[in-house]
């Protein structure tokens, strides 16, 4: 399936939607998820190349980090050396998504760009949330806030399990990697709740495909989200 540069602009300019009332976005935002080692990096690449072969302006960021001190928080967030209870790394989070929201991510919607993030807001749902057990409702509330009310339109998430995960990264392990299996466990099937939840948002790929044929496989779905926008677009002009 292929995109033209045209039916992407009508695709994301010509159908404005206002997201909770806070901010006028034309952007498409459009995040990668899943557990440590799942291949979301290798995706958000591939991705890239596609975009620009496609001459479709967007803009690349990854959680945390993407702004001077989103990059600091990151240091503190990943490097092994402290203990944070988990209240103190979802408030660090939030911090930087608060940086990377305001600073890059809202201008480029504005813009109408596509926005590729690599983790969002569900990465602390499932995190934070399923995995260290602090409560949903106050995660979203933040979330909410960080964002400025813009969540995201698309999500993939890859889906690999715990152990073929930690085969994939191998011996080397960040302060979030290094927690135990279960605590990765409920990750795991907090995403896949998550996505029951919001089947039309959240896609779930399998991980273990070959990266180019998952990457040919987000593409078409990408392609189609657009084309029905478009589409949608197209209808309430008559
Ligand atoms: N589809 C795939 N099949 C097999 N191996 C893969 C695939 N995608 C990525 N990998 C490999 O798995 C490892 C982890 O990939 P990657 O860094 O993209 O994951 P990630 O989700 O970004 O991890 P992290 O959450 O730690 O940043 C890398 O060595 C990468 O080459
Ligand atoms: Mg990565």
């Amino acid at each position: 399936m292929s995109l033209s540069f045209t039916a992407y602009r009508h695709a994301v300019l010509l159908l404005p939607h206002c997201i909770s009332g806070v901010f006028d976005t034309n952007g498409l935002l459009v995040s990668l998820e899943g557990i440590d080692g799942c291949g979301k990096s290798t995706q958000a690449r591939l991705l890239q190349a596609k975009l620009e072969q496609h001459d479709i302006p967007f803009i690349s960021v990854r959680e945390p980090g993407g702004t001077a001190v989103g990059e600091g928080i990151r240091q503190v967030l990943l490097q092994t050396g402290y203990f944070l209870t988990a209240e103190t790394e979802l408030l660090l989070y939030m911090a930087a998504r608060s940086e990377l929201s305001r600073q890059l991510i809202l201008p480029a919607l504005m813009d109408g760009k596509i926005v590729l993030c690599d983790r969002f807001t569900d990465s602390t749902l499932a995190y934070q949330g399923y995995g260290s057990g602090i409560e949903l409702q106050w995660i979203r509330l933040l979330n909410r806030k960080a964002t400025g009310g813009r969540l995201p339109d698309l999500t993939f998430l890859l889906d690999l399990s715990v152990e073929e995960a930690a085969a994939r990264r191998g011996s080397a392990a960040d302060r979030m990697e290094k927690k135990d299996f279960h605590y990765h466990q409920r990750v795991h099937r907090g995403y896949l709740k998550l996505a029951r939840q919001e089947p039309e948002r959240v896609i779930v790929l399998d991980a273990t495909i070959e990266a180019e044929k998952l990457c040919s496989a987000i593409w078409m779905t990408l392609c189609q989200f657009i084309e029905n926008r478009a589409k949608m677009g197209s209808e309430d002009e008559f």
